[in-house]
């Protein structure tokens, strides 16, 4: 089993200490699983390259346009993609900017993930292929995408202030649902702004990653529904991406939907006189 690290921000920064840690911690939890980890702002992408086979053009008309003297730089697309799809289990460990993942790996997930990759778009093709329809018969599949996947997130700011870092986790949560792959630990580090300043405060922000690193490695391998998330929740959560992170619908009678996942919910008033959610379940 092998885990996969994408690592986004500062060379020897915060969220490569904490990846390092989650990632050495896994490793000595079970023997078995190596490691390896992307450093995302060094992957290289042409600055308006072709869409990888199969997958869309998000180039918006630019494609072959190059800078002066053409375009030289190496594509480390594919390669990403390989080690993606090879892995068993993702780390995403990211300083926050503006309140979000640091642009650098959304660039590149919109430049090599999304939906040719997923799970759901290649079980269908799979199964129309099989059954001898015409349709998908051209498309040719990677079957890794199906192969089951976990993950977890580290989200690195410098604010101690919930609405500076609140958009954090619900992005992350959209860089893995197309591969279908289950979120078994999240946390945002506050307070954290100084370069190595996740050492300090009697380490815990190193041993809180620790953690993180343990749990995906005591789910690894495991398939989306008998993966179980083992982390932070509260009272309100949504039960599928344990955030509460909702939007109101008062023209619905108070209906909410959590703005990562789209599950649905009611708002209630609880016996004890507090608001709350009540969230569909299956
Ligand atoms: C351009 C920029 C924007 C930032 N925006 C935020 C922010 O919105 N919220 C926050 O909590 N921290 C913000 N920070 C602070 C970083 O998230 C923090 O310093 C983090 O520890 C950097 O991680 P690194 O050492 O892994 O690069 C920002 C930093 C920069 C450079």
């Amino acid at each position: 089993m092998h885990i996969l690290g994408l690592g986004n921000g500062t060379v020897n920064g915060n969220s490569e200490i904490l990846l390092k840690a989650a990632l050495t911690a896994a490793e000595k939890a079970d023997s078995s699983i190596t490691t390896s980890w992307i450093h995302v702002p060094s992957v290289s992408v042409p600055r308006n390259p072709r869409p990888l086979e199969g997958a869309q053009d998000v180039s918006m008309g630019t494609i072959g346009q190059t800078g002066v003297g053409g375009d030289t730089v190496p594509d480390d697309r594919r390669d990403v993609l390989n080690a993606i799809l090879a892995a068993d289990a993702l780390i995403f460990a990211t300083p926050i900017y503006s309140h979000q993942p640091a642009g650098t790996l959304k660039m590149l997930v919109d430049r090599i993930l999304g939906p040719f990759t997923d799970a759901a778009f290649v079980q269908r093709v799979l199964d129309s292929q099989m059954a001898g329809e015409k349709t998908y018969q051209h498309i040719k599949l990677d079957k890794r995408i199906l192969k089951p996947r976990v993950a977890a997130f580290i989200a690195v700011g410098g604010s101690p202030f919930n609405d500076q870092v609140t958009m954090a986790l619900p992005t992350l949560h959209q860089f893995v649902y197309s591969l279908h792959a289950k979120v078994v630990d999240q946390h945002v580090f506050r307070g954290f702004g100084r370069p190595g300043s996740v050492l300090l405060r009697g380490g815990e922000a190193v041993q809180r990653a620790e953690k993180l690193g343990q749990n995906v490695a005591s789910q690894i391998g495991k398939t989306f529904d008998e993966a179980k998330y083992l982390g932070p929740e509260d009272p309100a959560s949504c039960p599928y991406c344990h955030m509460s992170k909702v939007e109101i619908d008062y023209t619905q009678d108070n209906d909410i939907g959590c703005i990562t996942c789209g599950a649905r919910g009611k708002l209630v008033v609880g016996e004890n006189g507090r608001i709350q959610p009540v969230w569909e379940t299956s």
